[in-house]
């Protein structure tokens, strides 16, 4: 198993870094996780996007060309022979001695990469049967937007779900849904979709913008606004999207079913609308050996 610091594809056991990396101390850095189909990255281009924009809110400057990044990572999944499964990527700010909050501007600092990869199947069995969920309060930062690598409050409120046997916390501020502890989260009302409006609250996920685009196209009616709890707690449908969860249906909320217990076909439809454009992306579904 290889991975990748910066430009270099070590060993596995061979990889470290730097103890007074800001990453390690401050988790002062950005990350991005990709899904690979048939050995195709899904939305490539949009993730590095994201990335490089991240980076930017946070004044990172990523020690590579976006077509460097793409070139370093095609070949570690090569390399590792990833069929079907998810690219792990992060840049921290890089090394400052001694620790100091303040970011240097009298020596560049170099950014870190650091990237890993694992085979893993698409979950055809959870895309339907789903999972339940808690709501908990949001309690963390005002920029959710940047895909920070400090994600104490995500893990928290993720903690908090499997401690109730539960797959997701939707997170709430007072009474308007943001997102969910590592998702997004989507409700159906009377046939219509709702979803927080990308803003500093929640991370704007790219399975969102894909799932927004198809369910556009295809005549069903977007809005892109606040929800409350009662909005929730009252769907037809719930789903939480995500590059790993692709569009998985909730079917209870703090132990209260949704709808009839079971996905929905609104939910159905999206997720199958999301396949063809996987299939567009990266070939048929093929069989994973
Ligand atoms: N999480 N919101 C949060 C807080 C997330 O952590 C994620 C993704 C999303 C969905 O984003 P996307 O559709 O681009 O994957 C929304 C990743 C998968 C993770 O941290 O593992």
């Amino acid at each position: 198993m290889k991975v990748l610091v910066n430009d270099q594809l070590l060993e596995r056991d061979q990889a470290f870094v730097d103890i007074e990396d800001r990453g390690y101390q401050f988790g002062d850095g950005v990350y991005e996780v990709v899904r690979l189909y048939n050995r195709r990255f899904f939305t490539f281009n949009e993730h590095i996007d994201r990335l490089y924009e991240s980076a930017a809110k946070i004044e990172l400057a990523i020690p590579f060309s976006k077509d460097t990044l793409r070139e370093l990572l095609t070949t570690l999944v090569k390399e590792n022979d990833i069929h079907t499964g998810n690219v792990y990527l992060q840049v921290s700010r890089g090394i400052q001695m001694p620790r100091n909050h303040i970011i240097p501007d009298d020596f560049p600092l170099e950014g870190v990469l650091t990237a890993s990869t694992t085979e893993v199947p698409r979950n055809l069995e959870k895309f339907v049967s789903g999972g339940s969920a808690i709501t908990a309060e949001d309690v963390r930062w005002l920029r959710c937007d940047i895909k920070s690598i400090s994600l104490l409050g995500n893990i928290m409120a993720k903690n908090k779900a499997h401690k109730a046997g539960a797959l997701e916390a939707i997170l709430h501020r007072g009474d308007i849904v943001t997102e969910c502890s590592a998702s997004n989260v989507m409700i159906i009302k009377d046939g219509e979709l709702w979803t927080h409006q990308s803003d500093n609250l929640i991370l704007n996920g790219i399975t969102r913008q894909v799932i927004l685009d198809v369910a556009r196209k295809n005549g069903i009616t977007v809005h892109e606004a606040d929800f409350t709890l009662a909005d929730l707690h009252g769907a037809d449908e719930v789903f939480i999207s995500s590059t790993t969860l692709e569009i998985t249906p909730i079917t209870a909320i703090d132990g209260t079913v949704i709808g009839n217990g079971l996905r929905g076909p609104i939910s159905a439809r999206l997720h199958e609308l999301y396949e063809q454009e996987v299939i567009r992306q990266c070939g048929e579904f093929e069989a994973v050996k």
